[in-house]
């Protein structure tokens, strides 16, 4: 059998990151091989993103644009959110495409490979999102950092968020699992693990050891060979005090907890249907506050909700003030189908929405640059990213998420890319940690040399 070739292009969050290691795993079991073109490929995937319209959109930019490869004999899949929101709708819209497949179904991708491979002209996984999608199978992209996914859907029904439709309800995995994967990524060299999840928080562990969220990531936190231990994404409504406490005890958990606040207005949260009060948010972040350990705080924001008047847009303008963020996602407003809110006259005008949205960016960036710079002077650890080649520049992560450049002694030999290992003669690789002290610092990084 020729050697089978595919390309896989992902949109999106995490989730979807993650999801497409464990497609890409599928698919090279079954002999596929993947490529880095279009062109190189027989087999052409999107795993999609529906979060925005703007999201949802370019994935059918894309097929329209490679639309003439079909011409050549080449097959187009559709996964991941779009798929599933738009079913077999997507034919229509794109004809060329012939696999479409909602991330609850990639457990039956090899079913459907297989009826591909036979000649089928097109086929569908968009099965109710029922089962985890387990499998021993993933090819980790990052050699240094790994996602493990704890809980899939979500059972919030934010009335603006499409997830719940997309993902289907909350599933959680037995901590045994994943307390197991996470030992066999350790042997296997990884020294840092995300913990996945549309809301981590409600993890609900079905097996009888009945672990709750702040148990599991203490027990992950203590896995042998694990050096850094994040965990995304958090919701207001379920997070504990016991996660910060359980973040306090370990240093292993890294400092940074991001946690959507979405607006600063009551009325808007309400409406939303958020199921918190600005004051309880505020509550929340007090105790993070108080944690030993300082830990960051992000979060997400959403401007021109329907009804979304100035003064709410105040408050959430002053929330930022407040609550002084380490970093925010700032977006626009998009409604979505099926979502309660799709129904409400989307009344903000969208050049209302930008100007409130760069209004949030500015004030954002000079928090973050003013917060930044008090770092100046102290020592970090970075865990090791990759080179900037053109910088001349080293660049990684300290635990509490913030991007750190760095110039190194001594001379590094100038090819070593991101994702890429150095040369070994050089002592820092991607994946390794470096102590770093910062000497200047912007809004975005900072910046700094090896001390060792
Ligand atoms: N419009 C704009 N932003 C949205 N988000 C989710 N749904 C929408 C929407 N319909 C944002 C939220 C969420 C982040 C992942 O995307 O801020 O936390
Ligand atoms: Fe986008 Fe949400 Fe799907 Fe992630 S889960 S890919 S953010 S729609």
């Amino acid at each position: 059998m020729p050697a089978k070739t595919f390309y896989l292009e992902t949109f999106g969050c995490q989730m979807n990151v993650h999801d497409s290691e464990r497609v890409a795993g599928t698919l090279e079991a079954r002999g596929y091989a993947a490529v880095a073109s279009m062109q190189e490929a027989e087999l052409i995937l999107f795993n999609t993103c529906s979060i925005r319209d703007k999201a949802a959109q370019k994935v059918f930019d894309r097929l329209a644009n490679a639309r003439p490869l079909a011409r050549q004999g080449k097959k187009f899949g559709v996964l991941g959110c779009v798929a599933q929101q738009e079913g077999e709708a997507i034919y229509k819209r794109a004809p060329h495409v012939s696999l479409v497949a909602g991330s609850a179904s990639y457990a039956k991708l090899p079913e459907l490979l297989q009826q591909l491979e036979a000649g089928a002209e097109r086929v569908s996984g968009l099965g109710e999102a029922d089962a985890a999608f387990e499998t021993e199978l993933t090819r980790r992209g990052n050699p240094f950092r790994a996602y493990l996914t704890i809980i899939e859907g979500c059972d919030k029904h934010c009335a603006y968020c499409v997830v719940p439709y997309t993902r289907g309800q909350e599933r959680s995995r037995a901590s045994g699992a994943i307390l197991r994967e996470a030992s066999a990524l350790a042997g296997l060299g990884y020294t840092e693990v995300q913990l996945l999840g549309q809301n981590v928080n409600s993890y609900r562990d079905p097996s009888p050891a009945k672990l709750n969220f702040a148990e599991l990531l203490a027990a992950v936190g203590e896995v042998p060979g694990l050096r850094r231990v994040r965990y995304t994404t958090s919701h207001p409504r379920d997070f504990t005090p016991e996660i910060v406490a359980a973040m306090g005890r370990n240093p292993v958990l890294c400092d940074h907890v991001h946690l959507p606040v979405q607006s600063g207005s009551d009325a808007v949260l309400a409406r939303m249907r958020r199921g918190y009060t600005r004051a309880r948010y505020l509550e929340l972040i007090a105790a993070i506050r108080a944690c030993p350990r300082p830990l960051a705080v992000t979060t997400d924001l959403i401007v021109g909700f329907p009804g979304e008047t100035d003064p709410d847009f105040e408050q959430t303008a002053e929330l930022l003030g407040e609550v002084r963020y380490a970093g925010a996602f700032i977006f626009k407003y998009s409604p979505r189908p099926h979502t309660e809110a799709q129904a409400w006259p989307d009344d903000i005008p969208d050049e209302r929405k930008t100007e409130r949205l760069m209004i949030l960016q500015q004030r954002q960036q000079q928090i973050q640059l003013e917060d930044n710079q008090a770092w100046v002077g102290r020592e970090v650890e970075a865990m090791v990213e990759g080179r900037h080649p053109k910088l001349d520049q080293w660049s990684g992560r300290t635990s509490s998420n913030r991007v750190v450049n760095f110039s190194a002694p001594a001379p590094l030999p100038p090819l070593a890319i991101l994702g890429q290992a150095a040369p070994a003669a050089v002592g820092l690789t991607p994946g390794a940690y470096a102590r770093v002290l910062v000497e200047r610092a912007g809004a975005n990084s900072l910046v700094g040399r090896l001390t060792a």
